[in-house]
């Protein structure tokens, strides 16, 4: 095994195509992100065959870029990683295509890379001596998981929503209040001038109390009820109190359980990831749960939280390590679960 290894890899699952050169797994030597946000903003979330079409336009240049960035040539590069689920699958097809036909010319092996995986992985960049085990919450725009990762790419999967996820809640509630896409960063600005106690929004409750899993749909209801029947009687709508008080729910909940499941597992730190992770009130909140019951939490910097290649180069290391690589025959798999192969 050589000394140094370096990844090239590619991640193009949602709107962001990105492209970054990780050495050994921990040190980043570029990063680049092209994000469709301002493509996306006008028509109110992502429309997939729009992402598609917008990754296959810059592609080459984000891989170049990145290389560049490194200063590496294809020769430099010991394997290409890329993200073959879950995402749209038009979107993964146009990151998985480029990296096999690149991986094909240059010879080198193949590493497919399960997305959220990747959004796990992004706590190995931020802190160089992290290994596992640990609890993870990974909180992004298409998943809600509490994961135990026993070791490098092995996960238990110890909760996870039952319905919309925490980003999914935060876009479709921003859009209600009219601040539009993407709704993470909007409401958790606003809420800073509201009052979280304005207004009590439920939490969802389950026939089984020891139950890690999460429900997002019956709070967003009761978001939507408060506002329509605040409409139909005449009240003003506070938006920096329904942003607050909804944002206080959604925090409350992921902070417990996640703080339950380090109890449960008897370890004393927990890696948060995905773009939710980047939310100042969930780090608040998760900061002073963690120092009231001596757990140790770990945030990726806001750039790592967020789509990105780096995370997936990462994750690929340690893929590589246990000698798991792809052939060329690999696919997109749009509903890929986490520790699937
Ligand atoms: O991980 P990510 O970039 O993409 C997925 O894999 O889904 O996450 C995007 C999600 C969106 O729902 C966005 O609204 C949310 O992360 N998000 C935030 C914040 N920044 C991004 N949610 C709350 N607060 C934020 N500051
Ligand atoms: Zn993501």
């Amino acid at each position: 095994m050589k000394e140094t290894m370096n990844i090239l890899a590619i991640e193009s699952s949602c709107d962001e195509t990105a492209a970054a050169v990780i050495q050994n797994g921990r040190k980043v030597l570029s990063n680049i992100i092209s994000s469709q946000i301002d493509i996306h903003t006008k028509f109110g979330g992502v429309v997939p065959e729009v992402a598609s079409r917008a990754h296959v336009e810059v592609i080459s240049n984000v891989v170049e870029e990145a290389l560049s960035k490194a200063d590496c040539s294809l020769e430099d590069i010991d394997a290409i990683a890329v993200t073959y689920g879950p995402g749209l699958v038009g979107a993964l097809l146009v990151g998985i295509q480029y990296a096999k036909g690149l991986a094909y010319a240059v010879k080198k092996p193949l590493i497919g890379i399960n997305h959220i995986e990747g959004h796990i992985s992004a706590n190995f960049i931020q802190y160089s001596d992290l290994k596992p085990p640990f609890v993870c919450l990974v909180v992004s725009g298409g998943h809600t998981y509490i994961v135990y990762m026993k070791d490098y790419g092995e996960f238990e999967i110890m909760g996870q929503t039952r319905d919309d996820a925490a980003g999914e809640a935060y876009d479709k509630i921003a859009r209600a209040i009219g601040l539009g896409y993407p709704g993470g960063p909007k409401i958790d600005k606003l809420a800073k001038e509201g009052n979280p106690d304005a207004i009590r929004f439920p939490r969802a409750n389950f026939h089984d109390p020891d139950t890690l899993d999460f429900s997002f749909s019956g709070l967003k209801s009761a978001v939507l009820n408060y506002l329509n029947q605040s409409e139909m009687k005449g009240i003003e709508i506070n938006r920096a109190d329904v942003a607050a008080s909804f944002q206080k729910a959604v925090v409350g909940f992921l902070v417990d359980n996640s703080i339950r499941a380090c109890k449960i597992k008897g370890v004393d730190k927990i890696a948060v990831a995905g773009g939710v992770a980047s939310n100042s009130c969930l780090r608040q909140s998760f900061k002073e749960a963690g120092s009231q019951n001596g757990i140790d939490v770990l945030f990726p910097d806001s750039i790592l939280c967020t789509d990105n290649a780096a995370m997936v180069g990462s994750a690929a290391y340690y893929e590589f390590m246990k000698g798991r690589t792809s052939s060329l025959n690999l696919n997109a798999v749009p509903n890929l679960k986490l520790g699937e192969r």
